[in-house]
Protein backbone atom coordinates (compact mmCIF):
# COMPACT_ATOMS: atom_id res chain seq x y z
CA UNK A 1 0.00 0.00 0.00
CA UNK A 2 1.45 3.72 -1.18
CA UNK A 3 2.16 6.15 1.51
CA UNK A 4 -0.58 8.66 1.02
CA UNK A 5 0.34 12.00 0.14
CA UNK A 6 -2.79 14.59 -0.51
CA UNK A 7 -2.53 17.30 -2.66
CA UNK A 8 -2.50 20.55 -0.73
CA UNK A 9 -2.85 23.88 -2.01
CA UNK A 10 -0.23 26.78 0.02
CA UNK A 11 -3.30 28.07 1.82
CA UNK A 12 -2.70 26.60 5.46
CA UNK A 13 0.86 25.13 4.38
CA UNK A 14 3.77 28.00 5.67
CA UNK A 15 1.58 27.98 8.98
CA UNK A 16 4.10 28.14 11.28
CA UNK A 17 6.80 27.07 9.02
CA UNK A 18 10.57 29.13 8.46
CA UNK A 19 11.93 29.98 5.05
CA UNK A 20 14.70 31.68 4.01
CA UNK A 21 14.51 34.07 0.84
CA UNK A 22 18.28 35.44 -0.70
CA UNK A 23 17.76 38.66 -2.44
CA UNK A 24 14.70 39.51 -0.42
CA UNK A 25 14.73 43.06 -0.45
CA UNK A 26 13.61 43.91 -3.47
CA UNK A 27 12.34 42.43 -6.96
CA UNK A 28 11.16 38.99 -7.14
CA UNK A 29 12.67 37.99 -3.54
CA UNK A 30 10.63 40.53 -1.79
CA UNK A 31 7.74 39.41 -3.31
CA UNK A 32 7.91 36.17 -2.37
CA UNK A 33 8.87 37.33 1.28
CA UNK A 34 5.28 39.24 1.32
CA UNK A 35 3.37 35.77 0.00
CA UNK A 36 5.19 33.84 2.44
CA UNK A 37 4.32 35.62 5.31
CA UNK A 38 0.74 36.32 4.14
CA UNK A 39 0.64 32.95 4.06
CA UNK A 40 1.31 32.59 7.64
CA UNK A 41 5.58 31.90 7.46
CA UNK A 42 8.24 33.32 9.22
CA UNK A 43 11.34 34.66 6.84
CA UNK A 44 14.69 35.02 7.00
CA UNK A 45 15.57 37.91 4.20
CA UNK A 46 18.96 38.15 3.52
CA UNK A 47 20.30 40.97 1.41
CA UNK A 48 23.17 43.32 0.78
CA UNK A 49 20.83 46.78 0.50
CA UNK A 50 19.95 47.55 4.24
CA UNK A 51 17.83 50.28 3.40
CA UNK A 52 15.25 47.93 1.33
CA UNK A 53 16.06 45.27 4.03
CA UNK A 54 14.63 48.27 6.60
CA UNK A 55 11.74 48.69 4.80
CA UNK A 56 10.46 44.91 4.36
CA UNK A 57 11.03 44.92 8.88
CA UNK A 58 8.71 47.88 8.99
CA UNK A 59 6.21 46.04 6.47
CA UNK A 60 6.25 42.89 8.39
CA UNK A 61 7.42 43.24 11.83
CA UNK A 62 8.97 40.40 13.61
CA UNK A 63 7.49 37.49 11.06
CA UNK A 64 10.91 38.59 9.17
CA UNK A 65 14.43 38.53 10.47
CA UNK A 66 16.37 40.69 7.68
CA UNK A 67 19.92 40.92 7.93
CA UNK A 68 22.86 42.16 5.50
CA UNK A 69 24.57 39.74 4.13
CA UNK A 70 26.12 38.93 1.21
CA UNK A 71 25.63 35.74 -0.19
CA UNK A 72 29.08 35.17 -1.99
CA UNK A 73 30.94 35.27 0.85
CA UNK A 74 30.44 30.92 2.72
CA UNK A 75 31.76 32.58 6.45
CA UNK A 76 29.04 35.73 6.14
CA UNK A 77 26.33 32.65 4.93
CA UNK A 78 27.10 30.48 7.91
CA UNK A 79 27.33 32.74 10.23
CA UNK A 80 23.79 34.08 9.18
CA UNK A 81 22.35 30.77 9.00
CA UNK A 82 23.22 30.14 12.73
CA UNK A 83 21.69 33.54 14.03
CA UNK A 84 18.88 32.67 11.82
CA UNK A 85 18.26 28.91 13.67
CA UNK A 86 18.62 30.95 16.69
CA UNK A 87 15.81 32.93 16.44
CA UNK A 88 13.71 30.83 14.77
CA UNK A 89 14.84 27.57 15.81
CA UNK A 90 15.06 26.05 12.30
CA UNK A 91 14.51 26.52 8.67
CA UNK A 92 12.31 24.55 6.37
CA UNK A 93 12.38 25.94 2.74
CA UNK A 94 14.91 28.57 0.92
CA UNK A 95 14.63 30.67 -2.02
CA UNK A 96 18.09 31.05 -3.69
CA UNK A 97 17.05 34.34 -5.40
CA UNK A 98 20.41 36.69 -5.23
CA UNK A 99 21.42 37.50 -8.49
CA UNK A 100 23.42 40.11 -10.60
CA UNK A 101 23.39 40.72 -14.43
CA UNK A 102 26.76 42.07 -13.92
CA UNK A 103 28.56 44.51 -15.97
CA UNK A 104 28.24 44.06 -19.88
CA UNK A 105 31.01 41.97 -21.04
CA UNK A 106 31.70 39.90 -24.09
CA UNK A 107 33.75 36.73 -23.61
CA UNK A 108 36.57 38.37 -25.93
CA UNK A 109 36.65 41.30 -23.49
CA UNK A 110 35.95 39.54 -20.09
CA UNK A 111 37.54 40.71 -16.65
CA UNK A 112 38.66 38.37 -14.76
CA UNK A 113 37.19 40.64 -11.18
CA UNK A 114 34.04 41.01 -12.83
CA UNK A 115 33.75 37.23 -14.37
CA UNK A 116 34.44 35.96 -10.82
CA UNK A 117 31.54 38.32 -8.95
CA UNK A 118 29.02 37.57 -11.07
CA UNK A 119 29.71 33.84 -10.87
CA UNK A 120 29.85 34.18 -6.72
CA UNK A 121 26.90 35.95 -6.53
CA UNK A 122 24.66 34.04 -8.85
CA UNK A 123 26.25 30.25 -8.59
CA UNK A 124 28.40 30.15 -6.02
CA UNK A 125 25.75 31.21 -3.24
CA UNK A 126 23.37 28.69 -4.38
CA UNK A 127 26.34 25.97 -3.04
CA UNK A 128 26.95 28.30 0.27
CA UNK A 129 23.80 28.61 1.06
CA UNK A 130 21.72 25.45 0.26
CA UNK A 131 24.60 23.71 1.92
CA UNK A 132 23.73 25.75 5.13
CA UNK A 133 20.05 25.08 4.59
CA UNK A 134 20.76 21.37 4.14
CA UNK A 135 23.10 21.35 7.79
CA UNK A 136 20.42 23.45 9.45
CA UNK A 137 17.46 22.01 11.57
CA UNK A 138 13.94 21.18 10.72
CA UNK A 139 11.15 19.49 12.05
CA UNK A 140 9.40 18.87 8.58
CA UNK A 141 10.24 15.96 6.46
CA UNK A 142 9.00 18.01 3.54
CA UNK A 143 11.70 20.43 3.05
CA UNK A 144 11.89 22.56 -0.51
CA UNK A 145 14.17 24.97 -2.13
CA UNK A 146 14.13 26.66 -5.08
CA UNK A 147 16.74 28.48 -7.41
CA UNK A 148 16.60 31.30 -9.95
CA UNK A 149 17.60 30.07 -13.42
CA UNK A 150 16.31 32.37 -16.50
CA UNK A 151 15.38 31.84 -20.07
CA UNK A 152 18.82 33.45 -20.71
CA UNK A 153 20.17 29.80 -19.80
CA UNK A 154 18.87 28.61 -22.87
CA UNK A 155 18.60 31.91 -25.13
CA UNK A 156 22.09 33.19 -24.29
CA UNK A 157 20.36 36.06 -22.87
CA UNK A 158 21.17 39.81 -24.30
CA UNK A 159 24.92 40.28 -25.81
CA UNK A 160 26.96 41.26 -23.34
CA UNK A 161 25.49 39.04 -20.53
CA UNK A 162 27.24 36.23 -21.71
CA UNK A 163 28.66 35.41 -17.40
CA UNK A 164 24.88 36.29 -16.15
CA UNK A 165 23.86 33.54 -18.93
CA UNK A 166 26.00 31.05 -17.82
CA UNK A 167 25.84 31.05 -14.23
CA UNK A 168 21.95 30.86 -15.11
CA UNK A 169 22.39 28.02 -17.39
CA UNK A 170 24.82 25.92 -14.14
CA UNK A 171 22.20 26.68 -11.88
CA UNK A 172 19.54 24.66 -13.64
CA UNK A 173 22.18 21.83 -14.00
CA UNK A 174 22.96 22.41 -9.88
CA UNK A 175 18.93 22.10 -9.11
CA UNK A 176 18.79 18.65 -10.95
CA UNK A 177 21.48 17.51 -9.23
CA UNK A 178 21.04 18.92 -5.81
CA UNK A 179 17.21 17.70 -6.15
CA UNK A 180 18.91 13.83 -6.68
CA UNK A 181 21.38 14.81 -3.67
CA UNK A 182 18.41 15.75 -1.62
CA UNK A 183 15.70 13.22 -2.76
CA UNK A 184 13.32 11.98 -0.71
CA UNK A 185 13.91 14.15 2.05
CA UNK A 186 13.39 17.48 -0.18
CA UNK A 187 12.49 19.05 -3.21
CA UNK A 188 14.46 21.05 -5.44
CA UNK A 189 13.67 23.07 -8.07
CA UNK A 190 14.03 26.28 -10.44
CA UNK A 191 12.04 28.82 -11.84
CA UNK A 192 13.12 30.53 -15.40
CA UNK A 193 11.96 33.64 -15.61
CA UNK A 194 11.47 35.82 -18.97
CA UNK A 195 11.59 39.47 -18.58
CA UNK A 196 10.53 40.21 -15.46
CA UNK A 197 9.87 44.26 -14.78
CA UNK A 198 12.23 44.42 -11.97
CA UNK A 199 15.13 46.73 -11.12
CA UNK A 200 17.55 43.83 -11.98
CA UNK A 201 18.33 45.69 -15.53
CA UNK A 202 17.13 49.02 -14.75
CA UNK A 203 19.36 50.92 -17.26
CA UNK A 204 17.43 48.77 -20.06
CA UNK A 205 13.99 48.96 -18.71
CA UNK A 206 13.94 53.09 -18.45
CA UNK A 207 13.29 53.17 -21.90
CA UNK A 208 9.67 52.50 -22.70
CA UNK A 209 11.05 51.45 -26.43
CA UNK A 210 13.30 48.80 -24.81
CA UNK A 211 10.62 47.28 -23.45
CA UNK A 212 7.94 47.56 -25.97
CA UNK A 213 10.89 45.69 -28.09
CA UNK A 214 11.23 42.83 -25.70
CA UNK A 215 7.07 42.75 -25.43
CA UNK A 216 6.81 42.47 -28.95
CA UNK A 217 9.05 39.33 -28.91
CA UNK A 218 7.26 37.31 -25.72
CA UNK A 219 3.78 35.64 -27.27
CA UNK A 220 1.71 37.53 -24.21
CA UNK A 221 2.81 40.40 -25.51
CA UNK A 222 4.37 41.98 -22.22
CA UNK A 223 6.40 41.88 -19.62
CA UNK A 224 5.84 39.72 -16.30
CA UNK A 225 5.79 41.15 -12.43
CA UNK A 226 7.29 39.89 -9.94
CA UNK A 227 4.45 38.70 -8.27
CA UNK A 228 3.73 36.56 -11.20
CA UNK A 229 6.67 34.88 -10.72
CA UNK A 230 6.00 34.85 -6.55
CA UNK A 231 3.25 32.79 -7.29
CA UNK A 232 4.93 30.53 -8.94
CA UNK A 233 7.75 30.12 -6.45
CA UNK A 234 5.67 29.60 -3.57
CA UNK A 235 3.68 26.92 -5.35
CA UNK A 236 6.63 24.92 -6.17
CA UNK A 237 7.94 25.69 -2.03
CA UNK A 238 4.37 24.06 -1.11
CA UNK A 239 2.56 20.79 -0.26
CA UNK A 240 1.12 21.44 -3.91
CA UNK A 241 3.80 20.86 -5.54
CA UNK A 242 4.63 17.52 -3.38
CA UNK A 243 5.55 15.08 -6.53
CA UNK A 244 7.66 18.06 -8.66
CA UNK A 245 11.72 18.10 -7.86
CA UNK A 246 14.24 18.30 -9.96
CA UNK A 247 12.79 20.49 -12.70
CA UNK A 248 13.29 23.89 -14.45
CA UNK A 249 9.60 25.62 -14.40
CA UNK A 250 9.29 29.10 -16.81
CA UNK A 251 7.58 31.96 -16.32
CA UNK A 252 8.21 33.60 -19.57
CA UNK A 253 4.99 34.55 -20.81
CA UNK A 254 5.50 31.53 -23.99
CA UNK A 255 9.03 32.52 -24.99
N1 LIG B 1 13.99 40.31 -13.62
C1 LIG B 1 14.18 39.44 -14.59
O1 LIG B 1 13.89 39.71 -15.78
C2 LIG B 1 14.76 38.08 -14.28
C3 LIG B 1 14.74 37.11 -15.30
C4 LIG B 1 15.26 35.86 -15.04
C5 LIG B 1 15.82 35.58 -13.80
N2 LIG B 1 15.83 36.53 -12.84
C6 LIG B 1 16.48 36.20 -11.56
O2 LIG B 1 15.64 36.48 -10.47
C7 LIG B 1 16.43 36.77 -9.32
C8 LIG B 1 15.90 38.04 -8.66
O3 LIG B 1 16.07 39.13 -9.54
P1 LIG B 1 15.13 40.40 -9.58
O4 LIG B 1 14.69 40.57 -10.97
O5 LIG B 1 14.13 40.36 -8.49
O6 LIG B 1 16.23 41.55 -9.34
P2 LIG B 1 16.42 42.62 -8.18
O7 LIG B 1 17.67 43.34 -8.55
O8 LIG B 1 15.17 43.38 -7.96
O9 LIG B 1 16.67 41.70 -6.90
C9 LIG B 1 17.89 41.05 -6.65
C10 LIG B 1 18.22 41.23 -5.17
O10 LIG B 1 19.44 40.52 -4.90
C11 LIG B 1 20.20 41.33 -4.04
N3 LIG B 1 21.62 40.95 -4.12
C12 LIG B 1 22.49 41.23 -5.14
N4 LIG B 1 23.71 40.76 -4.83
C13 LIG B 1 23.62 40.18 -3.61
C14 LIG B 1 24.55 39.52 -2.76
N5 LIG B 1 25.83 39.39 -3.11
N6 LIG B 1 24.11 39.03 -1.58
C15 LIG B 1 22.82 39.19 -1.21
N7 LIG B 1 21.90 39.80 -1.97
C16 LIG B 1 22.28 40.30 -3.16
C17 LIG B 1 19.95 42.75 -4.51
O11 LIG B 1 20.31 43.72 -3.55
C18 LIG B 1 18.47 42.70 -4.80
O12 LIG B 1 17.69 43.06 -3.67
C19 LIG B 1 17.88 36.89 -9.81
O13 LIG B 1 18.58 35.69 -9.53
C20 LIG B 1 17.72 37.05 -11.31
O14 LIG B 1 18.83 36.61 -12.04
C21 LIG B 1 15.32 37.79 -13.04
Amino acid sequence: MQQSHSAATSVGYFQDRVALVTGGASGIGRAVTDKLVGLGARVGVWDINAERLAECRTAHGDRVMTAVVNVAERKAVDAAMEALVANFGGVDHLLNNAGIIGTRMTAEDMNELELDRVLSVNLKSAFYVSSAFIRAPSAREDRSVVNLSSIAARTGGMVGNIAYATTKGAIASFTVALAKELAPKARVNALAPGVINTEIQQDVFADPANIEAMASVIPLKRLGTAAEVADAAVWLLSGAASYITGVVVDVSGGR
